[in-house]
């Protein structure tokens, strides 16, 4: 033992730099980015959720397929920083029958943890592929992660709630608010497994995704209008009581910028020993490749009196936990143009298109790729999200010639917007090649009332390459 304990400390010493210099795959908040996961999968947790439990996040939501909307369970995340997410669970599976099993849909999974219970209780919207069996459902777990145990409808004076986007609330004292498109809310019993009472009726025709937080004694509801996966200008109301009166406020993001190309789902308050900060998660919806290419739009919301605001699209930033303060990091990566010819081979036919606001090579045609050899850790770039945008397909291969990531992008918006479409995490310093090319293929959908939607062609563009050395 006496010879033992020295050599065992000298182990621990020497293993502990190595520890120390382990780099997180993320150092930020990346919005309309595809997120990879632990295990380098794409995050799918739509329509989601955040929960904090034992100073660990907990990121629920819908996991989506590439081809339909059929349900496939309900994904759970934890992270400690908000910037790493780690699998955990399919929270939810698809069950063997009934309103969640298979062929059917579930949408909006919501989580809170019941105080006088102590069980986490899930809601969510249960339905049929076309939308016309719409019913509130709920699961429970005696763990955070679940596997959830799905007990069906929510009931109100014992009748179903016939209804499909939802949200929750939890106010300060502990009570669980369902809340209803259009601006409904139930108060839940006290073991959050049934309603007890409507608290508010309908404010609004549409106003879909509801959100409520609360800061101070203030509540904000927000909500979107109705346009299926399209995005669109999000609004809220305020109020110093959940049963009302509350007073329209108008959007929150500027207008016609579509809330930022994305759909309010949850807002999570983070609050630190300086600030409260309140982020805005919104989902930017991409069928049918939702499973791949749905991103997700995460801002850090101003609030001035009663008045919230998105004033600008951060790409990136960061949150320090202990404080609840934002910061915005310094661009430090190398840059690479997408008219550097000697750095970035391009094949098949692009075209270039040079204005004061437009720096791009762009292309439609199918099979057409640009590619780039780099030593370092970390890649991304920039192209134009565009009404005729399409899907990219990116490939990462490290220097023994094995894909390590591969992911796929939608470069389409109603609008045209220069953004960051992909980033990867950071990997260990090595020589790779990002690929990407031109699937031919682009997002395209009809709504409940079959309108449709989606881009009308497959362009993918590129304006910059990053590369953090
Ligand atoms: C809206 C809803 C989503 C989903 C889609 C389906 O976006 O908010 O939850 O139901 O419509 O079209």
């Amino acid at each position: 033992m006496k010879i033992l304990l020295p050599i065992l400390s000298i182990l621990f010493i020497l293993n502990t730099p190595a520890k120390a210099q382990k780099q997180e795959a993320y150092q930020a908040i990346h919005s309309g980015i595809p997120w990879f996961d632990n295990q380098k999968n794409i995050v799918s947790a739509h329509g989601a959720c955040i929960v904090k439990e034992n100073n660990r996040f907990y990121f629920f939501g819908e996991k989506h397929s590439d081809s339909s909307n059929v349900f496939t369970g309900f994904n759970c995340y934890s992270s400690t920083d908000l910037y790493n997410w780690t699998f955990e669970s399919i929270a939810l599976p698809v069950q063997n029958s009934g309103r969640l099993g298979s062929n059917r849909v579930g949408e909006r999974a919501k989580v809170m943890k019941c105080p006088k219970t102590g069980e986490f209780v899930m809601f969510m919207h249960t339905d049929s592929t076309n939308y016309k069996d719409q019913c509130l459902g709920y699961a429970t777990s005696k763990t955070i992660t679940g596997p959830y145990v799905f007990k069906g409808p929510l009931l109100f004076n014992g009748n179903l709630i016939r209804k499909w986007d939802m949200g929750t609330f939890q106010d300060n004292d502990g009570s669980g608010y369902i809340l209803i498109h259009g601006g409904e809310i139930y108060k839940l019993n006290d073991d959050y497994k049934s309603v007890v009472k409507q608290v508010h009726k309908n404010i609004s025709s549409g106003f879909e995704s509801p959100t409520i937080f609360r800061k101070d004694s203030t509540y904000y509801f927000l909500g979107s209008h109705l346009t299926s996966w399209e995005r669109n200008d999000n609004y809220y109301y305020t109020a110093n009581s959940l049963e009302g009166p509350w007073t329209f406020q108008g959007l929150f993001a500027p207008q016609g910028t579509l809330t930022w190309n994305s759909q309010s789902t949850f807002v999570l308050p983070i609050k630190g020993s300086k600030e409260t900060t309140y982020m805005f998660m919104g989902d930017r919806w991409s069928f049918p490749r939702q499973a791949s290419a749905a991103t997700y739009i995460w801002q850090p919301f101003m609030i001035a009196g009663n008045s919230l605001s998105l004033p600008s699209y951060k790409d990136t930033w960061k949150i320090n936990l202990k404080t609840g303060v934002v910061t915005y990091p310094k661009d430090t990566q190398k840059v690479i143009s997408h008219a550097d010819k000697k750095s970035i081979t391009y094949t098949g036919q692009w075209q270039n298109n040079v204005s004061d606001t437009l720096n791009i090579q762009y292309s439609n045609e199918k099979g057409a790729s640009f590619s780039v050899n780099f030593t370092g850790k970390q890649i991304g770039f920039y192209g134009l999200l565009r009404p005729d945008g399409g899907y990219a397909k990116v490939n990462v291969v490290n220097s023994k010639g094995k894909k390590v990531l591969s992911a796929l992008v939608d470069m389409y918006c109603k609008y045209p917007i220069a953004s960051l479409v992909f980033l990867s995490p950071s990997l260990p310093k090595d020589k790779y090649q990002l690929t990407v090319t031109v699937t031919g293929e682009h997002g395209t959908w009809s709504d409940k009332r079959k309108s449709n939607y989606g881009s009308s062609d497959n362009f993918v563009s590129l304006s910059k390459i990053i590369i953090n050395e």
